[in-house]
């Protein structure tokens, strides 16, 4: 088991976070389709090739989820992905998961299927190079949901997956995120949060899961995205962290936020609040996708002669949300002039 132990605390090194390079088919479509540029096999290995290459982007960049697809492609150079990332002290990570589907007799609500055959995969991924995996379950929040039944039954996945996981040297990072689109008020968003994480932890226990081995990737505590009188910065860290004080076990090494929506500078803000309250008892870093390649996206804009322009934007990025894993962000950082 310290071999998991290790990778997990490894993932969550001082300043350091996780990139999710990992979009799905469908959603790297969405994210090409916002600078017109088509989903070709070829455009989603040059664009997967520039994040990878950026010069420096180990500094703050500790592990890459990557597709199924992804952890199977080269660079420009010939060099495998999980090859390239490992020479640069970076650990490949794999999303395992199938997808979130519509969960039977539950109008409105998902679970996330991928567990047939989960073992094979699991085993096939280790020999390609990946260290760590990802599987994400989601919740929507109205007034009545998400049910038990939704809350419990991908408990139980995320479980199975991550037994799966550690019996395979692989840590798993248990993604449960619950979606920010609604009114709902911060307080209700907290009360949600506290259902899973205590269907989800106590899931992890029963099926022997050793949580030195693991990570938690959860959403920050949020007033929904179309709420009135949203929370401010202080407020969602202060009710974020209320929330793990309350319902995440201290031999937990790291927490790895998702960004899911937030605006860049909202995410890396809201990151350095809950560090600069610390030392808590987990470390509290980012696994973001959005809020780490948003601006690289654009600036890359799928041109082979703005490769260096995106790999400036997303080592910028980087290091702001590195600085933020430390307590150690300013928001004038965001003025400074993005130099790889
Ligand atoms: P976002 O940071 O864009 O939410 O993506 C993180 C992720 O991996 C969601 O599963």
């Amino acid at each position: 088991m310290s071999e998991l132990h290790e990778t997990a605390k490894a993932l969550v090194a001082e300043g350091k976070g996780i990139l999710a390079a990992d979009e799905s088919g469908g959603t790297i479509k969405k994210r090409f389709d916002s600078i017109g540029i088509e989903s070709t096999e070829q455009n989603r290995r040059a664009y997967r090739d520039m994040l990878f290459t950026t010069p420096g982007a180990e500094e703050y960049i500790s592990g890459v989820i990557l597709y199924d697809e992804t952890i199977r492609q080269s660079a420009h150079d010939g060099t495998p992905f999980p090859k390239l990332l490992e020479s640069k002290g970076i650990i490949p990570g794999i999303k395992v998961d199938q997808g979130a589907k519509p969960l039977a007799l539950a109008e409105g609500e998902t679970v996330t299927e991928g567990l047939d055959g989960l073992r094979e995969r699991l085993a096939e991924y280790h020999t390609l190079g990946a260290r760590f995996a990802k599987w994400r379950a989601t919740y929507s929040i109205t007034d009545d949901l998400p049910s038990e039944y939704c809350v419990w039954a991908n408990a139980h996945a995320l479980a199975r997956y991550a037994a799966l996981c550690q019996e395979a040297g692989i840590v798993p990072i248990v993604e449960p995120e619950i979606l920010q689109e609604g009114t709902h008020t911060i307080e209700r968003g907290y009360h949600v949060a506290g259902r899973v994480l205590l269907a989800l932890y106590t899931e992890l226990f029963d099926q022997r899961v050793d949580l030195e081995g693991t990570l938690l990737k959860p959403n920050m505590v949020l007033s929904g995205y179309d709420a009135s009188n949203r929370a401010g910065v202080d407020e969602v860290a202060e009710w974020t962290l209320k929330c793990f004080y309350k319902h995440v076990p201290a031999a937990v090494p790291g927490i790895v936020f998702l960004s899911g929506g937030q605006s860049d500078e909202d995410a890396t803000a809201h990151l350095n609040a809950m560090n600069a309250s610390g030392p808590h008892p987990w470390k509290l870093s980012f696994s973001y996708g959005r809020a780490l390649q948003a601006p690289a996206l654009q600036a890359w804009g799928g041109k082979a002669d703005q490769v260096e322009a995106g790999q400036r934007a997303y080592y910028h990025r980087a290091k702001l949300n590195g600085a933020a894993a430390s307590g150690l962000y300013a928001p004038e950082m965001e003025r400074e002039t993005a130099n790889v």
